[in-house]
């Protein structure tokens, strides 16, 4: 069953194709929902019903949409009752889907070096991104992606060249790999083949390599925890380059109507409250954490 709120965001009764856990508390969800995955763009989000006796909806962002064969990926970390729930439902079983929601990533066209800065369930935001942006522009996007807990993806020793990292930034997604999107991993956690640290250290030092003229063609986009999005902020600001970041707030409606996901942005007419569901949940650096 298929019905549209307001044309854009589709209310799908998504019957699930696959679901398994390739990490500890970590799962990866395929749903059957065409209309999603037509018009999904990197940076959106669905509301998912967890489970029949649950009446609230829970936020998840998209990883990879298939527009042909009419499917969307989740990737979601267990961290309360509805996600646990979540992991109960089966192959087979169907689940409420409402999307996609929010505001996309808008990639320059002025800045075609693209850097994708993912921390933890921040990450596959970033992966729908690359994948979009391979197929469609002649770009070549570069990822830095950090978690602290096990990577929920098969991973191996990088052959694509990233000048100006520390020797044990080793590892990449194979996924990304077999794209050809240059990537390096990050933990603070002591995992094999990571970078001992955070992301954004990874950038910093790809950043120095370059020159003036280099990066003023170089734009960030991130998604992951507050902190990490604080020092993405920072970062671009040092090297004077454009942010767009992707946030998470506590959600209900997911629609705009509820005012529960506000946040103070900056805008060209001084601060107002924007809702991350809908005016979100991609905005600024500068606009949500000004100098
Ligand atoms: C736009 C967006 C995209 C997201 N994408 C992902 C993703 O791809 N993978 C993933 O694992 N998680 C993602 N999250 C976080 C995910 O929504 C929460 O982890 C989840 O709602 C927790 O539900 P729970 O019942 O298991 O936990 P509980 O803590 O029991 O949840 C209780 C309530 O708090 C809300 N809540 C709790 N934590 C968060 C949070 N961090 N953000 C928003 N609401 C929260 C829930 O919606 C629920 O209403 C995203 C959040 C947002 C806003
Ligand atoms: S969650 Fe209701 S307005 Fe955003």
């Amino acid at each position: 069953m298929t019905a549209s709120h307001r044309g854009t965001i589709f209310l799908e009764t998504a019957r699930i194709l696959a679901h398994h856990a390739p990490a500890p508390e970590q799962w990866l969800l395929t749903l059957e929902a065409p209309a999603c995955a037509e018009r999904a763009e990197p940076g959106q989000f669905v509301h998912l019903q967890c489970d029949p006796a649950l009446p609230m909806r829970r936020p998840l962002s998209l990883q990879r949409v298939n527009r042909e064969q009419g499917w969307v990926e989740i990737l979601y970390k267990v961290v309360g009752h509805g996600t646990r729930l979540l992991t109960q439902r089966a192959v087979g079983q169907t689940l409420s889907l409402m999307g996609p929601i929010g505001q996309p990533f808008r990639p320059d066209p002025e800045r075609p070096h693209v850097l994708l800065l993912g921390g933890g369930v921040g990450m596959p935001p970033m992966i729908f991104l690359a994948d979009r942006l391979r197929r469609e522009t002649g770009w070549r996007p570069m990822a830095f992606l950090g978690s602290e807990l096990p990577f929920p993806f098969p991973t191996r020793p990088s052959r694509l060249l990233i000048p100006g990292l520390p020797p044990d930034a080793i590892g990449t997604l194979s996924l990304l790999e077999d794209w050809g999107v240059p990537c390096r991993l990050s933990s603070t956690q002591g995992q094999p083949g990571c970078h001992a640290g955070y992301v954004t250290d990874l950038t910093r030092h790809y950043l120095e390599t370059l020159g003036a003229t280099e990066r003023r063609n170089v734009a960030i986009y991130a998604c992951g925890p507050d902190p990490m999005l604080r020092a993405v902020a920072q970062l671009a600001r040092a090297f004077d380059l454009p942010a767009q970041l992707s946030l998470e707030e506590f959600m209900a409606c997911a629609v705009g109507g509820c005012a529960g996901c506000v946040v103070p942005v900056q805008t060209p007419q001084g601060k107002a409250m924007k809702r991350v569901c809908v005016d979100g949940p991609v905005f600024a650096a500068d606009a949500v954490y000004p100098a």
